[in-house]
């Protein structure tokens, strides 16, 4: 949540500072600003909204020129979104400013010290109380740039990735991070700072990824130098970044979010590129080979997460049991974090992230591997801090996803689940040769599956536009098809703001089916595949009930076209297999329903893509 970037090199700041908010505008699109070093003054632009405005703003007034700058996109957490609470915030002499993405928790007795001291605030927010404490101690210990942030650092409680740029100091930028992510792109006498690689790819493929409570000393004349808060001096380590810059384009799509649904035969392909060997009846994943006997001696698997990666971790629990009967729990990472859970240490513990960021997934793997369990992970952004808080796990290989609602991150952690079971189960012997080999063909047969359901665009569209000014919908799915309605009804609530709830179908009579009347749409996920017999059943009970149903059925579906009011025919495929292919119709639905409202698909109101604040 909010994203940050900075510039210092040789180039002027400003274009590379607003090209790089525009990158990282999925973080939060509250308000956003930016800062440059200009003649000795610092110059501040900021304001409420989008990117956009930032830009507008900049457009009408003086050219802002100079090679030293800091911006920011913002998420409102301390404060409503207005131009005050925008980033960056200036110290109490207007000496030195700040932008912050994270939350410093012990602001309120800090902003009461620091008044008692004779400082003003303008915001509300717990930034403005960091840099004011900054240029506080700056101004009164006699102390460098670095020494005042890292002191500072040392008196907040909470989680930050900063940049802090000076007035007097116009060779350095000093950066650091605890908890929220912070990456320091590597030049030709240039430096890049950002919460991802996004902005930095189109310039320099090395990077440094800040690890917690790490400062960097970025000076365009001696370079880039490593410290702790601790004052310790620590050996950058620098990566190549592998990431595409088309991957950061929409590619002539109208939204990234139509983008990544289309994407998905490509990406559940590269989530199992060089993993699957259906001909030799072989799963093979490099990233959990050391752990593979815990997993193999697991008395129980538990899967953290939370929205859609938590729904891929339902997928997941029916995939294990099922193949490798190991028992499953499945936990939001919010709840199991302050629940005190029972752990044991041959616990196999399973964290899903598409960001890698999400601050309750991260503090529920440290409190599981407090306890001694083995932590995995399955994220898609390479680097990120829950593959480092792991153990071992297998990225997910998606690719960049931009668009704020999850789509193709969600099939490709369900397409990696299932490598991960299948190999448990080959390894344990929970799995028959011929079952294994059956689903090792299947699996490798999903992604042209998943784009003939893409075919039907057309058809899907014409379906959205019957429904989309309702105000409630049902999403109902039986077995593995149960965390797909979860699913589908997110993606409808998240994106065009309509009411939609997810429930196994089986449970409409224990309460949901008293909404049911001749308004309510019913998106039943109904293949031949699974409780077949058991799921028309509940489509009758609706129907006699006057309540309309939007059927995904198996091509070729006779029974229950008779009966819906809309059908959307889907290939046929093993059970455990099909949630890959039955939600795809869900997220086109979705995404047409809420283009024909005239919402903002790619950035729907009050979210951010990465959460990286509880
Ligand atoms: C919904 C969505 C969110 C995320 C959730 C977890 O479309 O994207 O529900 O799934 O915020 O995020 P990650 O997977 O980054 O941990």
């Amino acid at each position: 949540m909010c994203g940050i970037v900075g510039y210092i090199g040789p180039k002027e700041a400003y274009p590379v500072l607003i090209k790089g908010l525009k990158r990282l505008e999925y973080r939060g699109y509250d308000s956003a600003g930016v800062a440059v070093l200009q003649n000795e003054n610092i110059v501040v632009y900021k304001c409420q909204g989008k990117v956009a405005n930032l830009e507008n703003l900049v457009a009408k007034s003086e050219p802002l020129i100079g090679t030293i700058g800091i911006g920011h996109t913002r998420w409102a957490t301390h404060g409503p979104p207005n131009d005050e609470n925008a980033h960056p915030h200036s110290s109490e002499d207007g000496n030195m400013v700040i932008i912050h993405n994270g939350i410093i928790e012990n602001y309120s007795p800090l902003r009461e010290e620091l008044i008692k001291r004779g400082h003003h605030f303008k915001s509300e927010t717990d930034t403005e109380v960091l840099i004011h404490l900054i240029g506080d101690i700056r101004q009164n210990e006699d102390v460098t740039l670095f020494e005042a942030v890292r002191i500072a650092l040392n008196e907040v409680i909470g989680a930050y990735a900063i940049v802090v740029m000076e007035k007097d100091n116009p060779n350095q930028l000093i950066a650091a991070k605890k908890g929220s992510p912070l990456v320091v792109g590597i030049g030709e006498g240039e430096f890049y700072i950002a919460s991802d690689a996004t902005p930095i790819i189109e310039y320099t493929k090395n990077v440094v990824y800040l690890d917690d409570e790490e400062i960097a000393i970025i000076d365009r004349e001696d370079g880039f130098k490593l410290m702790n808060i601790k004052n310790q001096e620590k050996t950058p380590y620098v990566q190549e970044l592998e990431m595409k810059l088309e991957a950061l384009e929409k590619g002539g799509y109208e939204h990234f979010m139509l983008k990544e649904i289309y994407e998905q035969p490509r990406s559940i392909r590269d989530s199992m590129r060089g993993r699957l060997r259906p001909n030799s009846d072989q799963v093979e994943l490099g990233g959990i080979r050391d752990y593979i006997k815990k997993f193999v001696n697991a008395k129980r698997i538990i899967i953290l997460g939370c929205g859609t990666s938590w729904h891929a971790g339902l997928v997941g629990e029916y995939l294990f049991e099922d193949i490798a009967r190991i028992p499953v729990e499945v936990e939001y990472a919010s709840e199991f974090r302050y629940r005190n859970p029972v752990i044991y240490e041959d616990d196999v513990v399973i964290a899903i992230s598409q960001s890698g960021e999400t601050a309750d997934t991260l503090a529920a793997i440290e409190l599981a591997k407090s306890k001694g369990a083995t932590i995995i992970g399955i994220c898609n952004v390479i680097g990120s801090s829950i593959p480092r808080a792991t153990h071992a796990g297998s990225y997910t290989h998606a690719g960049p996803e931009i668009g704020v609602a999850s789509t193709k991150a969600f099939t490709a952690q369900v397409t990696v689940l299932t490598l991960m079971a299948l190999h448990v189960a080959h390894q344990k012997g929970s799995i028959t040769n011929q079952r294994l080999h059956r689903l090792l063909i299947e699996l490798d047969s999903i992604p042209d599956k998943v784009q003939k359901v893409l075919d039907q665009n057309e058809k899907i569209k014409y379906i959205a536009e019957i429904y989309k000014d309702v105000h409630n919908a049902l999403y109902l799915g039986r077995g593995y098809n149960f965390p797909v309605a979860l699913e589908g009804a997110l993606k409808l609530k998240e994106i065009s703001y309509i009411h939609a709830e997810g429930y196994p179908a089986a449970e409409m009579k224990h309460g949901p089916i008293a909404l049911i009347d001749e308004e309510m749409p019913c998106f039943v996920i109904a293949p031949r595949a699974g409780a077949y017999d058991k799921i028309v059943s509940n489509i009758q009970e609706v129907k006699a009930r006057k309540g309309k149903i939007i059927a995904i059925v198996t091509e070729g579906e006779k029974l229950i076209k008779e009966m819906a009011d809309h059908t959307i025919e889907i290939p046929d495929t093993e059970e455990c297999l099909m949630p890959l292919i039955s939600v795809i119709p869900l997220q086109l639905l979705s995404y047409h329903i809420a283009v024909m409202r005239g919402c903002n698909v790619d950035q729907p109101r009050n979210l951010a893509k990465s959460v990286t604040v509880e």
